[in-house]
């Protein structure tokens, strides 16, 4: 299972950029709003100076035609840019016209298996089921995400399943379980997976045990 980093918080993506494990970002609104920064594009083209790896970048529009506009508009900005388009009808149209011409669609929002199987046959390159806000609801998230890589394997579809809206680092360990080809973690999650306190005292103990033994 690949790692992205779910983040507009460029040096987040730097930081993690350096552990040399993350192989994509995922962006939306709300994340690229967190941050106070304005100048959308700027911040898509630095994100995907960092990270060579496919950089999902959202379209705003809600009518198929904004949407695939938007998308060509955006896909200039960087080679390894990829569009997110939200699971609506409109959203499918765009995605249906985008990736026949070339441009990765991730297919976000996705809730329901029926969204991820209709992204599927419209040629979207990820469909992003959201775990922690099914989760949120009261329903199974990660069941869903099983649900969608079954299917997909059942009927050779190639879409990549990420399992997004991730919360903390048992749904890492179960998206991996799942089968999903990526998670795309917070910072913070990303972090929460390195560490174990075992480890820590595991140093500590060597460490002092070393200085018993060795030279003054
Ligand atoms: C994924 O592409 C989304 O940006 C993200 O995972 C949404 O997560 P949230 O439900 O924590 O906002």
């Amino acid at each position: 299972m690949h790692i992205f980093l779910d983040t507009a918080n460029i040096e987040q993506i730097r930081q993690a950029a350096r552990l040399g494990i993350v192989s994509g970002v995922t962006t939306n609104p709300s994340l690229v709003s967190n941050e106070g920064m304005a100048d959308y594009e700027a911040v898509v083209k630095e994100i995907c100076s960092i990270i060579p790896g496919p950089v999902s970048a959202e379209v705003l529009g809600t009518k198929a035609q904004a949407m695939i506009e938007q998308a060509h508009q955006i896909t200039r900005w960087a080679p390894n840019v990829a569009i997110k388009i939200p699971a609506t009808a409109d959203g499918l149209e765009a995605t249906s016209a985008l990736s026949k011409d070339g441009i990765k669609v991730n297919f976000t929002l996705c809730f329901s298996l029926n969204q991820a199987l209709l992204a599927a046959l419209a040629g979207a390159t990820y469909v992003s089921p959201f775990v922690g806000r099914l989760d949120d609801i009261g329903h199974d998230g990660m069941a869903l995400v099983t649900d969608i890589v079954d299917v997909y394997k059942r009927y050779g579809l190639p879409t990549q399943v990420i399992a997004a809206s991730i919360r903390h680092p048992q749904h890492c360990v179960a998206a991996a379980k799942a089968g999903a080809h990526i998670a795309t973690v917070p910072y913070a999650v990303l972090m929460q997976m390195i560490r174990h306190p075992l480890t820590e005292i595991g140093i500590t103990r060597f460490l002092a045990d070393w200085k018993r033994v060795s030279p003054a």
